[in-house]
């Protein structure tokens, strides 16, 4: 039986589910590929921290070259995250003649022009299935099972964190702040919470897709995002009596030659599928001109889902060295021409949609008037309002629902709201996705 030796960089999370997932399912792989992996090392910087999964010590290296200089080693697999050095040494591997795996979303999403062209000069290859979505096999649904298509809208719930903490406030009626530490304490959230909770992994995540999924390749700047943190339990709850879920989407769509592309906390209708994923769980929804709308669901995380992700890409990989076959047949993208559409960003100004708008404002006559004549004056038009009952006598909260409006007019009339004096605090802004099902 043909063998194929592969290097682990990182014995973390993730690195110790694809040890345990090698080990338990070793029959088969084989079976499937026609061939055997092994683990020839692997490099850790810290070898004596307690860990779920043990591992021999002669497989315990110190240094990740030494499996980069390996001549017998033909996969390495990153699994150390984003450490200095990380991407020189992925082009080192690459260089070496490495095909390489990782789940390097942060890396990819910032440096994935240079790493993808050295793959590419190195006649090699790059697989990062698991950047996204973790056990969901959504970029190999991209670059293969959807590639007859021509996609037109991206809509992903990619991060467990955030869907967790607005599930928890949701059903629970936990405010953030108790959200975000209940999160902390079953290790779902980082005790740094902002990558996660400022939609910026969910951002990394987005430009991934959009790279496959529209052949684009979007500078991480131009996609506009706000996290899930100013966000209040009472929104979640007149979201929910309004018929919403709120969450956070990665949403990337196309019209009329122009790719919208945002992260932000989003009103969705409460039937539509999206609505009901919840907890940790991921989902993402990719409408294609010929397939029409399809859902993928899964753990988007963790030790297991993420090593399911990771070990698809080294089969694909062991399976195309034991066949012989060339590296480079499916570019890292998919696309073989990027930008076919000459696609160009639509400038978030110009977005068209409906609006959640809460405002606390004091408790006295003509308030509503105001905010309204403020409203009109921009042209946006009221489609529903709650107000509550007074609780401390003096403050009242309004929440309002428009019609479809322009963001540029949204945004002006946002800020001359703000400045009225019975207005108490900002108000509070969220987009709405009507067109989900
Ligand atoms: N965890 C998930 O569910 C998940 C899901 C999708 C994608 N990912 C991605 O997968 C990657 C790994 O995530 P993880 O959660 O497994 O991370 P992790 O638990 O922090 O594990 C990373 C391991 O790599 C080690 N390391 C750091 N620098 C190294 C170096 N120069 N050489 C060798 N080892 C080094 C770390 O050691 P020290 O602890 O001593 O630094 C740690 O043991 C990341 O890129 C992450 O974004 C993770």
């Amino acid at each position: 039986m043909k063998e194929v030796k592969v290097g682990l960089i990182g014995f973390g999370t993730v690195g110790q589910g694809v040890v345990k997932l090698l080990r338990e399912n070793r029959e088969d792989l084989s079976a499937r590929i026609g061939g055997k992996i092994s683990l020839a090392g692997v490099a850790d910087t810290d070898w004596k921290r307690p860990r779920k999964v043990s591992l021999e010590k002669k497989l315990r290296l110190k240094n990740a070259e030494q499996l980069i200089r390996d001549p017998q080693v033909k996969i390495i697999i990153e699994l150390a995250g984003n450490f200095p050095g990380v991407k020189e040494m992925i082009i080192d591997a690459l260089k070496a003649g490495k095909w390489v795996v990782t789940a390097n979303k942060a890396l990819l999403a910032k440096f994935g022009d240079e790493i993808f062209s050295a793959a590419k000069k190195h006649n090699s290859e790059i697989y990062f299935g698991a950047s996204v979505a973790g056990g969901i096999p959504i970029l190999r649904v991209l670059r293969e099972g959807l590639c007859a298509n021509r996609v037109q809208s991206i809509y992903g719930i990619v991060n467990g964190t955030c869907n967790y903490i607005l599930t928890r406030m949701q059903e629970a009626g936990l405010d953030y702040s108790s959200a975000l530490r209940e999160a902390q304490e079953k290790g779902y959230a980082e005790s740094n919470p902002d990558a996660d909770v400022e939609g910026i992994d969910a951002s990394h995540k987005l430009a991934i897709l959009i790279r496959l999924g529209f052949g684009l390749n979007l500078p991480l700047e131009k996609i506009f995002r706000r996290g899930i943190s100013r966000l209040s339990h009472l929104d979640l709850q007149a979201a929910s009596e309004l018929g919403y879920r709120i969450k956070l989407l990665a949403i990337a769509r196309e019209s009329n030659g122009l790719l919208e592309a945002r992260v932000h906390p989003t009103l969705v209708p409460e039937e539509s599928l999206l609505a009901s994923v919840r907890g940790v769980y991921n989902a993402v929804y990719v409408q294609g001109n010929f397939v029409g709308p399809t859902l993928f669901y899964g753990q988007g995380a963790g030790m297991d889902p993420t090593a399911s992700a990771v070990m698809s890409d080294v089969m694909e990989l062991a399976r195309n060295l034991i066949q012989g076959r060339p590296a480079g047949r499916i570019k890292p993208e998919g696309y073989e021409t990027l930008n076919p559409h000459r696609l160009k960003l639509r400038p978030m100004d110009d977005l068209i949609g409906p609006y959640y708008l809460r405002a606390w404002v004091k408790d006295q006559p003509g308030v509503l008037a105001k905010i309204a004549g403020i409203l009109g004056k921009h042209m946006i038009s009221i489609n529903s309002v709650i107000q509550r009952e007074v609780r401390d006598g003096k403050s009242v909260p309004i929440i309002i629902i428009t019609h479809q409006a322009l963001e540029k007019n949204i945004q002006k009339a946002v800020r001359e709201i703000n400045n009225l004096k019975v207005v108490l605090n900002p108000l509070q802004l969220i987009r709405i996705a009507t067109e989900l099902e």
